[in-house]
Order: structure tokens, then C-alpha cells, then sequence
């Protein structure tokens, strides 16, 4: 079934890739017409949308996915077609010091937008609709080194705290089209590179502690595996999705692009030598710290439904997308340094005591 998006109400585009989907969006949809919902948490920065303040097609509103009565009103007061969900807690780390605030926001705050939507959408009678929940390819749990990449029909498994409250949110979504009739769609997507990233994920981590000379943090023998996908990949995704994706379908989203955590940083270390001379390696830098707990070894992910059914080819290579990241970095120092001078300091004394 083909939905046509005019008037979009997203969700957690503060953060790192729902501010990218709404300057993506902007960009290929300038008629359209975009409503941002946000609880500015210490992972939401309104900076990372200054650009399109002045826009008139740009609304934003502080508010909490939980507040379901703001979520109607807003659904119904602009008359959306469209809700994208990006909103979450998002961070691995943090669900395993405080997994309370991932259950509340990720499966609770889920629920409550699902519930807003049912209202307005079913209850009032509006056909045209279209609720697209943003999901990980962490809810599959782990892979053995040889094991097939995850394809949509994997079993889920999933192992940390911040992982089971995605699944659960997945389970969410999927009964509100199956008992309720929601145009549901949801995407499981594979790591996300790219600008406005916090600085607390593995890539600007690295980047912004290569600038500084600081240690570069690798959790266990830095052999887990990770795919890493450029974050508008991700979000030319959603894109098809939305628009052409099958109702109460899940579609996996990634770039076929394995990366062992050494190995990536190593490769960073060397980009930083290049653009950066410091006048010894970086790699000099690399100190091994005990690993993450329940730290998942592999994760990769099979497109081919997304790739064959929708169309889906990742545009940016990793050579380049890996190189703008470093350079975006390099040119938003202020951004990430205001992140990094903030409470942001009392995370990095828990984690890496
Ligand atoms: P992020 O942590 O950078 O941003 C999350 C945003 O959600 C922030 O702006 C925050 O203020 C907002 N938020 C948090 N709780 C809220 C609440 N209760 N109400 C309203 N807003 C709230 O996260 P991200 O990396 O941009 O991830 C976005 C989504 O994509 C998440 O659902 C995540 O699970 C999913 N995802 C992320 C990746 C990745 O590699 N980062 C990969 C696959 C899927
Ligand atoms: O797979 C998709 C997921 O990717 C998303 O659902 C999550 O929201 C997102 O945060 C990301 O989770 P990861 O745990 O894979 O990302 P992170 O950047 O935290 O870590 C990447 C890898 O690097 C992981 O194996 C842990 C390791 N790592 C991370 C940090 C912060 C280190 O070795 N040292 C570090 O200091």
C-alpha cells in the first residue's frame, strides 16, 4: 500500500539520527511539513536543528513521548499523516547502570504515542495514516563469527536492558496493527555513523579523544563486531519505507560493512595521523578497559528484503562517509566540546573508573 507523507510528527529528532532524518527530509521534501517532538534529554540538542528555525514547513515542541494527551493534541491540531518514531534512550552503556529510564521511555513512551495514534487516527476515523517505528538490529541478540547476517524472521533475543526494551516496543507496535489495525511499519537498522552523533558512542568518542591525546577506550580484546551503516542510509531507508513499505512489515536495514571495534578505531587512529598530525601514532593512544557486561560479540545485517522489495541501496561508501565523520568532527569542535564540558563528565568518571 503506497502512503503519500505530507505532514509528519517526529519523534527524538533532537538526537543524533532524527535530527539527520529531519534535515534529510527538508532537503528532499521541502513542501512538506514536519512537527518535531522532543524531550530534550541530555541526548537531545535543539543546536542540531538551528538551521531550520526559520523555516516555516519546522515546528518544534519540548514535550515527552510519555505525555500521550500533547501527542493527540498535536496529531490532531496539524492534522499529521505521518509519525515517525525516533525517540528512545539509546545508549547500551547507560541501560546497564540505570535500565529504569529505557523501560519507561522505550516501551512505556512507545505505547503511549501507539495509544495517541489509535485515538486520533482509528477512533476519528483517518485511513490515511502511517506510524513507523525506528528499531535496532540489537533485539536479535548476538552472532557467532560465521553465523548468516540477521534477516527479518530471526528469533528475538536480545541481551541488554536496552536491547529488551526495544524488542518489547517492536512486540507493542506489531499488536496495535494486528488487534487495533494501525498502518504499522517498523525498521531494525545495524550501527549508525555520521555527524551529530554524542559523543558517548564508540566513533566520535574516538574522534574527540584523538583530538584531545586522551585514551581511547576499547571494552574486552576489541574483537566484537559491529556493521556500520552512514547515518543518511539509514534514513533514505525509513524513507522508502514510509512510502512504500508493507503494512505491518519489519524491514532490516544496513550497509553490509562488518567492522571488528579495533580494527575500526585503528582506522581512525590513522585517518586522525593524516588530518590531524600529533606528532606520535594515535593508535599510540588505544588502552584496553574491562569489557561491557552481557557485551554482545557480532552484529550484521541481511537487507535483501529492504534491497529487492523496496529498491534500497546504500548511497555512501564507508571510505567516504567515514571520512566526512572525521572532518565533521573536526569542524564542529564547539559542538561536541559544550556536550563533552557538561554533566556529560560524571557519565565518562561511572563508565571508565
Ligand atoms: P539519541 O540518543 O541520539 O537520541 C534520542 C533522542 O530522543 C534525543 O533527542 C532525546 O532527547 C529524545 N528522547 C529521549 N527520551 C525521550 C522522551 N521520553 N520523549 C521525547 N523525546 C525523548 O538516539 P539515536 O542514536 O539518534 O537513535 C534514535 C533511534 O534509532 C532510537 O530509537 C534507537 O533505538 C534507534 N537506532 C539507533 C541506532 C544507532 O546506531 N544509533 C541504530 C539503530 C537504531
Ligand atoms: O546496533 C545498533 C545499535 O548501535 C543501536 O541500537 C544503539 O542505539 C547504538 O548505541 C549502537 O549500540 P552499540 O553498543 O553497538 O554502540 P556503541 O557506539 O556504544 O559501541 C560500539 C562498539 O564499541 C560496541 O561493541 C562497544 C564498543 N565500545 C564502545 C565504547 C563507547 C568500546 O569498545 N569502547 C567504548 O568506549
Amino acid at each position: 500500500m503506497k502512503h503519500t507523507p505530507d505532514i509528519l510528527l517526529v519523534t527524538g529528532a533532537a538526537g543524533f539520527i532524527g535530527s539527520n532524518f529531519v534535515h534529510y527530509w527538508m532537503n528532499a521534501y521541502p513542501d512538506s511539513k514536519i512537527i518535531v517532538l522532543d524531550a530534550l534529554t541530555y541526548a537531545g540538542n535543539k543546536e542540531n536543528l538551528v538551521s531550520l528555525e526559520q523555516n516555516k514547513s519546522f515546528t518544534f515542541v519540548h514535550a515527552d513521548i510519555l505525555d500521550t494527551d500533547k501527542v493527540e493534541f498535536l496529531l490532531r491540531e496539524y492534522n499529521v499523516d505521518t509519525l515517525v518514531h525516533f525517540a528512545a534512550e539509546s545508549h547500551v552503556d547507560r541501560s546497564i547502570h540505570g535500565p529504569d529510564a529505557f523501560f519507561k521511555t522505550n516501551i512505556e513512551g512507545t505505547h503511549s504515542l501507539l495509544k495517541a495514534a489509535k485515538k486520533v487516527w482509528l477512533d476519528e476515523g483517518k485511513t490515511n495514516h502511517r506510524f513507523h517505528h525506528v528499531s535496532t538490529d540489537e533485539v536479535y541478540g548476538t552472532l557467532t563469527p560465521d553465523a548468516p547476517a540477521f534477516t527479518e524472521t530471526n528469533q528475538y533475543l536480545p541481551n541488554s536492558p536496552y536491547a529488551a526494551s526495544k524488542a518489547s516496543s517492536d512486540h507493542i507496535v506489531r499488536s496495535y496493527h494486528h488487534t487495533y489495525g494501525l498502518n504499522t511499519t517498523i525498521s531494525n537498522c545495524s550501527n549508525n555513523y555520521g555527524p551529530y552523533q554524542f559523543p558517548e558512542k564508540l566513533i566520535p568518542l574516538v574522534i574527540a579523544n584523538c583530538l584531545d591525546g586522551k585514551a581511547l577506550p576499547i571494552y574486552g580484546d576489541g574483537q566484537q563486531i559491529r556493521d556500520w551503516l552512514f547515518v543518511d542510509d539509514h534514513n533514505r531507508g525509513i524513507d522508502l519505507i514510509i512510502r512504500n513499505g508493507q503494512i505491518d512489515n519489519t524491514y532490516n536495514i544496513g550497509g553490509n560493512n562488518e567492522w571488528a571495534n579495533i580494527d575500526i578505531v585503528t582506522l581512525i587512529c590513522e585517518l586522525m595521523d593524516e588530518y590531524h598530525p600529533a606528532g606520535a601514532p594515535h593508535k599510540q593512544l588505544i588502552t584496553y578497559v574491562k569489557d561491557r557486561p552481557g557485551h554482545d560479540r557480532r552484529y550484521a545485517i541481511n537487507a535483501s528484503k529492504i534491497m529487492n522489495e523496496l529498491g534500497y541501496a546504500p548511497q555512501e561508501t564507508f571510505e567516504t562517509g567515514i571520512r566526512k565523520t572525521v572532518q565533521w568532527y573536526m569542524d564542529h569542535e564547539q559542538w561536541w566540546r559544550r556536550i563533552m564540558d557538561g554533566s556529560y563528565t560524571n557519565w565518562l568518571d561511572k563508565n571508565y573508573e
